[in-house]
């Protein structure tokens, strides 16, 4: 069974080999000194000057044909190239997966700070990440980020007035090419890597973004560094006073009360008035605050948000 080692900080964990795949290497690996005997029957490098063009012509065939040489054709102990090719599939699938939990885990484990360096020294992690995410999702009964859709087609999509939202932690910005072409509905997109047109790279602790411009913040699923009080904290620095809305979808096991009911009550804790909140969906609840005005410095929350972490397999 495939390990990880979930020591933070170190590496990301590197393949090991099951017990199958050795077996099978091992096979292949002493077949290799049988398939250089076979050119020359008697087991010793070619001498004569036709065994010597027999040999080059063997090997050109190889190469040119990308078929085994017909000295190796003779080798009865060649690895099945197609049951291999399904085990490495399979092992593929297994480290994609592994790489996934780990770079999960470290995102919701260490401060935004750690995560900007973790996507800047390694972008390509960023693709394996939304990989996993994908596979994830697919066996939800629904993404939340559609419901969001949903509720800006059903509310803004007929009115002409204007309306500005930003994706925070937006992932492959789908909301913001679902609105693309939308003429009042205009959609920012940030995240740790601008994977492509639509999002601008940027720590969610620390927007590009005026005060008070923002008619909606959506966090779908994106509440995930340790210092998340901050996300919401520049949420209610760049929404409109009074009308400013924050929207929010998390995963249910991370509430301490496994619901949420006790982060809508806290929020106003941070200057945000809980004006919905639905709870019936299996996997995650979705939240809609206002922004409120704070008379004081917001407050530090009690530990109501868990990290989202993997059992170990
Ligand atoms: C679980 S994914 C959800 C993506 C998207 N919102 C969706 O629902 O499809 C969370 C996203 O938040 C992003 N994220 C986490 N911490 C962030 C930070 N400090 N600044 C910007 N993005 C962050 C991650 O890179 C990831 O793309």
């Amino acid at each position: 069974m495939f390990q990880v080692n979930w020591d933070l900080g170190s590496a990301p964990p590197k393949r090991q080999e099951p017990k199958e795949y050795k077996k099978r290497k091992n096979q292949t690996e002493k077949a290799k000194p049988e398939l250089i005997k076979n050119k020359d029957s008697k087991g010793q490098e070619p001498s004569t000057k036709k065994q010597k063009q027999e040999q080059k012509e063997s090997e050109k065939f190889a190469i040119e044909s990308k078929q085994p040489s017909p000295a190796q054709q003779g080798d009865k102990k060649l690895a099945n190239e197609d049951s291999l090719t399904m085990l490495q599939k399979k092992m593929k699938g297994k480290l994609d997966g592994a790489k996934f939990r780990w770079i999960n885990e470290r995102l919701y484990t260490t401060e935004s700070e750690d995560a900007v360096k973790l996507f800047r020294d390694s972008p390509d992690m960023f693709e394996v990440y939304h990989a996993g995410f994908r596979h994830q999702i697919e066996n939800w009964p629904e993404n939340p980020v559609d419901v969001f859709i949903r509720f800006l087609k059903e509310r803004y999509d007929k009115k002409k007035r204007p309306v500005n939202v930003v994706d925070l932690g937006c992932g492959e910005a789908k909301i913001a090419a679902t609105f693309e072409a939308s003429k009042h509905i205009q959609v920012q997109s940030f995240d740790l890597v601008s994977a492509n047109k639509f999002i601008v790279a940027s720590d969610i602790s620390n927007l590009p973004l005026e005060d008070g411009s923002v008619d909606i913040a959506i966090f779908c699923l994106s509440l995930m560094g340790t210092n998340w009080q901050s996300f919401l904290q520049e949420a209610h620095r760049v929404l409109k006073p009074q009308t400013g809305q924050l929207w929010v979808a998390e995963i249910k096991s991370r509430f301490s009360d496994k619901s949420g009911k006790v982060f809508a009550q806290e929020l106003p804790k941070m200057g945000f008035e809980n004006t919905s909140l639905a709870l019936g969906n299996k996997m995650f609840t979705l939240f809609e605050f206002v922004k409120r005005p704070l008379l004081e410095k917001p407050q530090t929350l009690p530990p109501i948000l868990n990290a989202c972490i993997y059992k170990r397999r």
